[in-house]
């Protein structure tokens, strides 16, 4: 199978760049770059794109890649830092910009394999401090911007390009189509790779490191945890025990439903653990997000090993991480929020290693891959609701009243898209309970009830998001319902941020 080799510097957009060749159906690898000439020509890939980072190629510590890889005879595609390292380091100049490049900027493209099928000015993100000074020999620029005379540079005899802007983002136009580009007509892949493909790597993969030792699956009946699950069951078959916990936080039957659709399934050892004292009682009177998010990952393990010691030995524990997660969990620092599978997690977990393996996929990638692995279409294209369940859309301290009150208004909010059709428009809909009160008025008597704020957005990866502009009658319908039909509610509004600035979630 062809293969695109992607060398990592660091740079946020990478496992983004490896998604965007898996899209146009090629093989990705991503790989640090302290990978060695001899390990490159193992892979025999048939191109390789360098990617952006943080960091300035003139400093001493600066990560640099071996610079042989651009005598290999194969085709290489720098983005950014890559592009300004492969000039740096076949002798050309870098040098900090007088004017910094940030956001969506109009860039001149010059005819080359590269741009093929583009217009000759294209919108691209730009985010850059440095710049390409004086091009290495052999090279000619072939786009450029007004303050960038060198935002995409080639050596045309030798198939290396750089551009300075990120090809892998939306929020470039036409950008997928420059990496299709790249791996089709200036890479020669052939476009035959398929998710059934990392289907069978993964299983394969997995079955080599478990061997026949136990292993827990933390199942909540969501796409990701099921698709997970689904994985692992082909991969080490009776050794897999599924446990899902019931938290107490879940929505409105959906413990009954999730028993209903795996609790009958012999091949995953389903068990229910009915927790919801427990952490009702750990969560009493918390009221930071954080906290939270921190109290609920930590009560997780411990009724995983609690559940595990009755096992016998159970060395793994799996996890159905998606590349989000990880993410807006702060790998790189910069803590979003700690979704309880990554950042909420206790510093001593009682299990050898806690394996991921949907680590590096998007959600629309975890959904084909359910889709794969046999899974019906209305679980897999299940609404997503995150581990900490409601516990993150009470604003505020969580009581059991205020868990009644959010489980009835979400239920109708559900039942009105249902029948509305909205449902399969929406890509996330729930309702939030503030701890904001205000006075209405009810028959002849005033209230001092809560608000709630409903949510409904637009996503394909869930990284950005734009909110759902749903018919007004709907809204309405809903408003109206809830009022009536839930107890200690008497205001409803409607959440109009996308993800940026907001998240999906509240908390
Ligand atoms: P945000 O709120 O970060 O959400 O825009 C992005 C997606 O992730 C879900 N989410 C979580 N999922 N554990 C999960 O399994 C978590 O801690 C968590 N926090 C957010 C959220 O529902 C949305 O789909």
């Amino acid at each position: 199978m062809d293969t695109i080799l992607i060398i990592d510097f660091g740079g946020q957009y990478n496992q983004l760049i490896a998604r965007r060749v898996r899209e146009n159906n090629v093989y990705s690898l991503v790989k640090p770059y302290t990978i060695t000439l001899d390990e490159v020509k193992k892979i025999n890939p048939k191109g390789i794109i360098l990617t952006g980072g943080p960091n300035s190629v003139y400093q001493n510590d600066a990560p640099k890649c071996d610079k042989e890889i651009f005598n290999l005879g194969i085709p290489v595609l720098g983005i950014c830092y890559g592009m300004q390292l492969m000039s740096y380091m076949l002798g050309g100049e870098v040098l900090n910009a007088s004017v910094k490049e940030f956001g969506e900027i109009l860039v001149d493209l010059e005819a080359n394999p590269l741009f093929e099928n583009l217009e000759k000015q294209n919108i691209c993100l730009m985010s850059h401090s440095d710049y390409v000074n004086k091009l290495p020999e052999g090279f000619k620029k072939i786009a450029s911007t007004k303050n960038c005379l060198y935002a995409g540079i080639a050596n045309l005899d030798k198939n290396l390009y750089g551009v300075q802007f990120h090809p892998e983002v939306t929020l470039t136009n036409n950008g997928n189509k420059i990496i299709d580009n790249f791996i089709t007509l200036i890479c020669k892949c052939s476009k035959t790779w398929k998710m059934d493909y990392f289907m069978e790597q993964k299983i394969k993969e997995l079955k080599n490191k478990i061997g026949n030792k136990k292993v827990l699956c933390a199942l909540s009946g969501g796409v990701d945890s099921s698709v997970a699950a689904m994985l692992l069951s082909k991969a080490v078959g009776s050794n897999l025990t599924c446990i899902f916990v019931d938290h107490g936080l879940l929505r409105k039957n959906e413990a009954l439903e999730v028993e209903e659709v795996f609790g009958n399934r012999g091949d995953l050892n389903f068990i229910k653990v009915d927790a919801k004292n427990l952490f009702l009682e750990k969560l009493k009177g918390v009221s930071d997000p954080e906290t939270k998010r921190k109290i609920i990952g930590e009560e997780f393990i411990r009724v995983f090993e609690k559940e595990a010691k009755k096992l016998g030995t159970v060395d793994y524990l799996v996890q159905g991480t998606i590349y989000p997660d990880v993410i807006e969990s702060g790998t790189k620092g910069k803590v979003i929020k700690s979704h309880h599978n990554v950042g909420g997690l206790p510093d001593h977990v009682d299990f050898k290693e806690i394996i991921e393996p949907l680590r590096d996929l998007f959600k629309d990638e975890v959904r084909l891959l359910g889709l794969s692995l046999g899974l019906k279409e209305n679980l897999v294209y299940r609404q997503p609701f995150p581990g900490p369940g409601l516990a993150i859309r009470i604003i505020g301290d969580i009581t059991e009243e205020k868990i009644k009150i959010l489980q009835d208004a979400d239920y109708i909010l559900r039942e009105e898209f249902r029948k509305n059709g909205l449902d399969k428009v929406a890509n996330q809909y729930f309702a939030v309970l503030t701890n904001i009160k205000s006075v209405g008025v009810m028959g002849d008597f005033r209230t001092y009830d809560y608000l709630l704020a409903l949510r409904a957005v637009e996503t394909t990866d869930f990284m950005t998001a734009k909110f759902l502009k749903i018919p007004y009658d709907v809204l309405e319908t809903i408003s109206k319902r809830i009022v009536n039909e839930v107890p200690f509610i008497n205001r409803i509004v409607y959440d109009i941020t996308s993800k940026p600035p907001a998240t999906i979630e509240w908390e």
